[in-house]
C-alpha cells in the first residue's frame, strides 16, 4: 500500500489554497482539513458574545467552550459549532475583517494547533492555513506555499461576489486583503511565511488546473 502522506498548502488570502486541496484530496481519498475555517468560527462565535476581540483571556474562553467539527461532503465542507452549522455565515465580511485579530493570541493558536494535528495522526490529510508547514505540521512530506498578486487575489473574490449576486467593491476588497496579509506576515506567533523547505507556486497567471498539476507531479516526486 501507498505510503499516507501529509500535505501542507499555505498562501495569503485568495491564492487558490482551499481549490485546489479539496482536488489533491479528492484525487488521492485524503481528508481535507481548512484551518482558516476554525479561526472564522472562533471569529464568529467572539463576535455573537460581542466580547473584545483584542482580549485574549476572553477570546481564549470563547474557544475552550467551541467544539468545531469539519464535515467533508460531496458539496463541500461542512463546518458545525457546537452542533451549529455556520458553513455560510463564517464567510461573512464581518468575520473576514475581524479574524486576523483573533488569530494573533498565543493561547488560541496553541489550542488551535492541537486540534489541528489530532486530525492529522494518521497521515493522508491536505491542510491548508497560513502555518501549516512551518508550525501545525512541520514534519510534513510536502509542503506548498502558494502566492499570487493582490490585484489578482481581489479579483477572483470580486468574481466569486458578483457570481453569487453580492454587492462587490473591488478597491475595498483589494484593501481588506492587504490589510489582512500584513496582519498575518507580521504578528509575532507562527505568522505567514514559506517553510524553508515549501515549494512555492505563483497562481497569478496560472488557472487552477495548472497548479493542481504542479502539485501532483512534486506529490509523485516525493512518493
Ligand atoms: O479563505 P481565506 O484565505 O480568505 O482565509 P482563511 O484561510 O479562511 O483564513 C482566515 C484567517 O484565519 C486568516 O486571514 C488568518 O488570520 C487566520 N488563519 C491563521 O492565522 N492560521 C491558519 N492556519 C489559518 C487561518
Ligand atoms: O483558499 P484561498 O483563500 O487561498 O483561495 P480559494 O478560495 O481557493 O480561491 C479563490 C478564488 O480564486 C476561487 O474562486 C478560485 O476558483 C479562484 N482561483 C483561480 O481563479 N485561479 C487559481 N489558480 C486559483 C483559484
Amino acid at each position: 500500500m501507498k505510503k499516507k502522506l501529509s500535505i501542507a498548502i499555505d498562501g495569503p488570502a485568495a491564492a487558490g489554497k482551499s481549490t485546489v486541496a479539496k482536488i489533491i484530496a479528492e484525487h488521492y481519498s485524503y481528508i481535507y482539513i481548512d484551518t482558516g475555517a476554525m479561526y472564522r468560527a472562533l471569529t464568529y462565535k467572539a463576535l455573537q458574545e460581542d466580547i473584545d476581540l483584542h482580549d485574549e483571556e476572553k477570546v481564549a474562553n470563547v474557544l475552550s467552550r467551541l467544539n468545531i467539527e469539519l464535515h467533508p461532503t460531496v458539496d463541500g465542507q461542512i463546518v458545525m459549532v457546537n452542533d451549529e452549522n455556520v458553513t455560510e455565515i463564517i464567510r461573512s465580511n464581518e468575520v473576514t475583517n475581524n479574524v486576523s485579530i483573533v488569530a494573533m493570541h498565543s493561547q488560541v493558536r496553541e489550542e488551535m494547533l492541537k486540534r489541528q494535528r489530532q486530525f492529522a495522526t494518521e497521515g493522508g490529510v491536505v491542510m491548508d492555513g497560513r502555518d501549516i508547514g512551518t508550525h501545525v505540521l512541520p514534519d510534513a512530506e510536502v509542503k506548498i506555499f502558494l502566492k499570487a498578486s493582490v490585484e489578482e487575489r481581489a479579483n477572483r473574490r470580486h468574481q466569486e461576489n458578483q457570481k453569487k449576486g453580492y454587492s462587490s467593491d473591488f478597491e475595498q476588497l483589494k484593501q481588506e486583503i492587504a490589510n489582512r496579509d500584513k496582519l498575518d506576515s507580521e504578528r509575532e506567533i507562527a505568522p505567514l511565511k514559506k517553510a524553508e523547505d515549501a515549494i512555492e507556486i505563483d497562481t497569478t497567471a496560472l488557472s487552477i488546473l495548472d497548479v493542481v498539476k504542479k502539485i501532483e507531479d512534486y506529490i509523485v516526486e516525493r512518493l
